[in-house]
């Protein structure tokens, strides 16, 4: 088993005020988090249409933070450039929106950004096991992609321990992040399912209470796991 990875939590702007988005992203970095996750929807991958590279230019301006752009596009291929010349640090790709996944893994390591591959939750982990020596990160999404605020999906911890496993043994180096549903009550429980790249985005972006202190207490939460 390779010992634990430090644990990244990965602010998702999708629930931001993006009225304010200068604020609510230095409120996140004030709250300790580790990167910015963008999601980039076309409307036809999933039935949302969020933003582009328009937005990751801006976001790139707005803070040093990692940007972690998760693609939620149909044949992302065509915008893989595109997103890297925009400022991303990492760019995610669904396995089940590209005929080519692994050419698509190698124009991102191409362009010397970090490859990322994503699974939707009816998506077996087999489906990506030949790509595996070549990602950075493998993003297990425990919700439905298209919109915040979700459930997350029980059966996706034992999806999260099988994919580390499998990691272990073909990218033992790569991150595991898990993206939808996570809040205090079930974080500790994808960190010990194997998961060390966290996107919370209701979370963090909520009316309850600010960015820095809802992620204040989510890192506390991973401390006490620790
Ligand atoms: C859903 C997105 C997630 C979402 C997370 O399609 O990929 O990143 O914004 O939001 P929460 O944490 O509210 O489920
Ligand atoms: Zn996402």
């Amino acid at each position: 088993m390779v010992e634990s990875k430090p644990v990244q939590l990965a602010p998702s702007i999708l629930t931001a005020d993006f009225g304010h988005l200068a604020e609510q992203i230095a409120a996140a970095e004030a709250g300790g988090a580790d990167l910015i996750h963008l999601d980039v929807m076309d409307g036809r991958f999933v039935p949302n249409i969020t933003f582009g590279t328009l937005i990751v230019h801006t976001v790139r301006r707005l803070t040093r933070l990692p940007l972690d752009v998760h693609l939620m596009i149909a044949e992302p291929e065509r915008y893989i450039a595109e997103f890297a010349e925009a400022g991303s640090d990492t760019i995610t790709v669904h396995a089940e929106a590209t005929l080519h996944l692994h050419r698509a893994v190698q124009q991102i390591t191409g362009l010397g950004r970090r490859a990322g591959i994503a699974l939707n939750p009816a998506t077996p982990n087999e489906a990506v096991r030949e790509v595996l020596p070549f990602v950075d990160q493998v993003l297990i999404m425990t919700v439905n992609p298209g919109f915040g605020s979700q459930r997350f999906i029980e059966t996706m911890t034992a999806k999260i321990r099988r994919m580390r496993r499998m990691m272990d043994e073909l990218c033992p180096l790569a991150d595991l992040q898990v993206d939808g549903g996570i809040y205090v009550g079930n974080i500790v429980d994808v960190i010990y399912a194997g998961a060390n790249v966290i996107v919370v985005g209701s979370a963090v972006f909520n009316k309850t209470d600010t960015p820095t202190a809802n992620l204040t207490q989510l890192r506390k939460a991973v401390d006490e796991a620790r």
